[in-house]
C-alpha cells in the first residue's frame, strides 16, 4: 500500500514539481501517491503545479481569511499518511505534529542546526550564510517535532559556497540539490524505508557526499543524484 501523501507549500513549489517528476520516474515503486497540496496563500505556484496535475489543491484559512477546512480537516478527510513541508512558512499546529510523528518532514537549505530557527527562510538563510562566510553551507531534510528547525536528521547534503556568490546564485545552487535530495528522502519515509527509529543515530555513510574536490559543476547531477540514492540506500 503507497502513502497517502499531503504536501504543504507556500510559494513556488519547485520542491513539489521535483517530489512529482521523480515519482513518475519511479513509477510502480514509488513508495506514495501526492493525493493533496495545501497552502496558506491562494496564488501559490504550488497550488497550479497540483490543479495541473489534477491533484486536489487546498487554500488553507489564516486569521485575515478564515474561510475553508481547517489543515487538520484536510488531513483526516483525504486520510493522509505522510505530510510533506516544501517550503511551507505557518507553524503547523502542535496538535498535528504531535499526531504525525514520525510522518512530517521538512527540507531546509543549509545545514541545520546552523542558519535555522524561528525567522531563517527562504533568501534571509543564504543572505546569513554569506555573511558568516563559511564556505560550504547545503541542505538538511529533517523530521519535524514541536521546535521549528530542530526535529531529527534524516539527510543533509554539502552545497559549496563561491567567493562569487551572492544570496540569488547560492539559493540556486542549494534548490538544485534540494531537487535531489527531498524527492529520495519522501520516498523513503513514504516507503517505510526511512523511519524516526532509522534515523536515531548519526550514520556516517548517509550524511556526506565524500569527494573533497566536490564543485557541482552543471553537469554533475546525475552522479549527485546516484550519490544520494547509495547513501539514503534507495
Ligand atoms: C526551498 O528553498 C526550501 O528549502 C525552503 O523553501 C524553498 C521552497 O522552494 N523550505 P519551492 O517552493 O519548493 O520552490
Amino acid at each position: 500500500m503507497r502513502s497517502r501523501i499531503a504536501v504543504l507549500a507556500s510559494g513556488g513549489g519547485s520542491n513539489l514539481q521535483a517530489i512529482l517528476d521523480h515519482f513518475d520516474w519511479l513509477g510502480n515503486r514509488r513508495g506514495g501517491d501526492v493525493v493533496l497540496v495545501a497552502s496558506d496563500r491562494t496564488n501559490a505556484g504550488a497550488l497550479e503545479r497540483a490543479a495541473r496535475r489534477e491533484i486536489e489543491a487546498a487554500v488553507l484559512p489564516t486569521d485575515k481569511r478564515p474561510d475553508g477546512a481547517s489543515l487538520e480537516q484536510l488531513l483526516s478527510e483525504r486520510e493522509i499518511d505522510l505530510v510533506v513541508l516544501a517550503g511551507y512558512l505557518r507553524l503547523v499546529p502542535p496538535e498535528i505534529v504531535k499526531k504525525f510523528e514520525g510522518r512530517i518532514v521538512n527540507i531546509h537549505p543549509a545545514l541545520l542546526p546552523a542558519f535555522g530557527g524561528p525567522g531563517m527562510y527562504g533568501s534571509r538563510v543564504h543572505h546569513a550564510v554569506l555573511e558568516a562566510g563559511v564556505r560550504v553551507t547545503g541542505v538538511t531534510a529533517h523530521f519535524v517535532d514541536r521546535v521549528y528547525d530542530r526535529g531529527r536528521i534524516i539527510a543533509q547534503w554539502p552545497v559549496p559556497v563561491f567567493a562569487s556568490d551572492d544570496a540569488g546564485t547560492l539559493a540556486s545552487r542549494v534548490l538544485r540539490v534540494e531537487h535531489l535530495v527531498y524527492p529520495r528522502v519522501v520516498d523513503g519515509v513514504a516507503s517505510g524505508r526511512t523511519t524516526l527509529e532509522t534515523c536515531a543515530t548519526a550514520n556516517t555513510d548517509a550524511v556526506v557526499d565524500s569527494r573533497p574536490s566536490f564543485t557541482l559543476l552543471p553537469h554533475e547531477d546525475s552522479r549527485l543524484a546516484e550519490n544520494i540514492e547509495l547513501t539514503l540506500g534507495c
